[in-house]
């Protein structure tokens, strides 16, 4: 079976090629009627990065106050979700949920906002470029964290006029956010509190079905340019070949879909409720670029977390070196340590690889290790008991953060300084 889900997972490649990429439109409704079936609002804001990606953020409101305007004092903190790969904001709130973390923020007053990166449901516009153009999916992660997420961050800051916020990153939400701080460490200061959920940056104990695929398409070929500059997912047949389409309707074989769902996302989960499968699977797996998970193959391949391979010769034109350069960590100093929450039985991130990034990152990193057996990659978002082992913990990190920072002046002007 595995071999067959391999073989089902080359034959992307050939689908890709043989097939024009079918784009849909967004359905601008489904976010917003999921959030105000769960009983709430949301606001919508339509926002273009310098490079001329459209990115739809989502804030949530209360919907017995939605009308009225935001009241400024005192003003709520901020938190803002970010969601993984092949992802949007709408993991965050799907229906089914028993409670998602996004509702439990608002409950206890937060100003809750939500992110969408390039490419992704809500992502797939551009000032000069259509999504059917090639051009537009010549970006990986590294584009997300060095140019989405500060886009994110300061549209929201704007929106708020607040000078820094609570971040959720989840998956490749904490990869981008890696990635900015390393980057663009001058965003350290825009961040109270960083809570990072299966945090990725080291790969190289991957024990998921990417780990088979990296083996070739983790180390550069010239083919790379020409796969990479591409959506992922979109073909129908695809979809249906992989069973993704079935999965979507209600009384699909449940056991067939949660096999998929474990071999595709990261494990076999004991947290998963199969309620939640169809809607799953209506919304997910979302689009991505190519290079995404090429990249996060590299990562795989090299054992190392570093920029985009473009092989020597494009390496040399882009980085002035033959290998990429490693994303330095160092930089990452946040005014208060950053919270990683991994388990064992997550194939994508390994607890090895996770220590190694908590070692490198030293007193920067707290860690929080969850010790149940099959809480696998997607429960740290889906999982039925996400309310004990995710929601509380989180709360208290960021309570405690604002305490610390009303009563220590010191911490806040860190903060505002960066
Ligand atoms: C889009 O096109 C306009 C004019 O054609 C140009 O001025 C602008 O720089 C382009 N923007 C991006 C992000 O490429
Ligand atoms: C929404 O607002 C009402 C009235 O201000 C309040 O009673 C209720 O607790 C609020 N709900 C949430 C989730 O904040
Ligand atoms: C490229 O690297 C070489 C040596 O590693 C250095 O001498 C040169 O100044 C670098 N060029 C640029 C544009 O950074
Ligand atoms: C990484 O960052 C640290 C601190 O910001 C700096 O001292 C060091 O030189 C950097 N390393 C590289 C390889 O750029
Ligand atoms: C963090 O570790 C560094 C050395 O690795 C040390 O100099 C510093 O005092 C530590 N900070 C705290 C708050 O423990």
């Amino acid at each position: 079976m595995e071999t067959f889900l391999t073989i089902s997972l080359l034959l992307i490649p050939i689908g890709l090629i043989t097939l024009r990429q079918q784009h849909e439109e967004i359905k601008t409704t489904t976010m917003v009627e999921r959030v105000q079936r769960a009983g709430y609002e949301c606001e919508t804001y339509d926002t273009f990065t310098d490079d001329g990606y459209g990115l739809r953020l989502f804030r949530l409101r209360n919907s017995t106050s939605f009308n009225v305007p935001e009241p400024t004092t005192p003003p709520r903190p901020v938190v803002f979700l970010m969601h993984g790969i092949a992802s949007s904001s709408e993991s965050w709130v799907l229906e089914s949920l028993s409670n998602p973390l996004a509702y439990e923020l608002l409950k206890q007053g937060f100003d809750v906002w939500l992110g969408n990166n390039r490419g992704s449901t809500y992502g797939k516009s551009h000032r000069n470029l259509s999504a059917s153009q090639s051009q537009f999916w010549r970006f990986s992660f590294h584009e997300i964290g060095t140019i989405d997420l500060p886009h994110m961050v300061d549209f929201i800051l704007g929106k708020t006029q607040q000078s820094s916020l609570h971040y959720v990153g989840y998956s490749q939400g904490t990869t981008v956010a890696f990635v900015l701080l390393s980057m663009r460490p001058e965003y350290n200061g825009k961040f109270k509190t960083l809570s990072m959920l299966a945090p990725v940056a080291y790969l190289t104990h991957c024990r998921s079905i990417l780990r088979h695929l990296s083996g070739f398409l983790g180390i550069y070929t010239p083919v790379h340019s020409w796969l990479g500059d591409r959506a992922l997912w979109p073909p129908w047949f695809l979809r249906r070949l992989l069973g993704l389409e079935a999965c979507g309707r209600a009384g699909t074989n449940p056991k067939l879909c949660t096999f998929l769902m474990f071999k595709l996302f990261g494990g076999y989960s004991a947290y998963l409720e199969e309620t939640l499968l169809p809607e799953i699977f209506q919304s997910h797996p979302a689009t991505l670029s190519m290079h995404q998970l090429l990249h996060f193959m590299q990562l795989t391949y090299s054992q190392k977390f570093r920029q985009y391979d473009f092989g020597p010769d494009g390496n040399l034109q882009r980085y002035n070196q033959s290998t990429p350069p490693e994303y330095n960590l160092s930089n990452i100093r946040p005014t208060l340590p950053l919270h990683l929450f991994y388990s064992d039985y997550d194939e994508i991130v390994s607890k090895t690889d996770v220590e190694m990034l908590a070692e490198k990152l030293g007193n920067h990193s707290v860690s929080h290790f969850i010790d149940l057996p099959y809480f696998a990659h997607i429960d740290f978002v889906w999982g039925s008991n996400i309310e004990d082992v995710i929601n509380r913990p989180i709360v208290e990190i960021m309570n405690n953060a604002e305490k610390l920072l009303q009563t220590n002046p010191r911490s806040q002007r860190d903060l505002e300084s960066g």
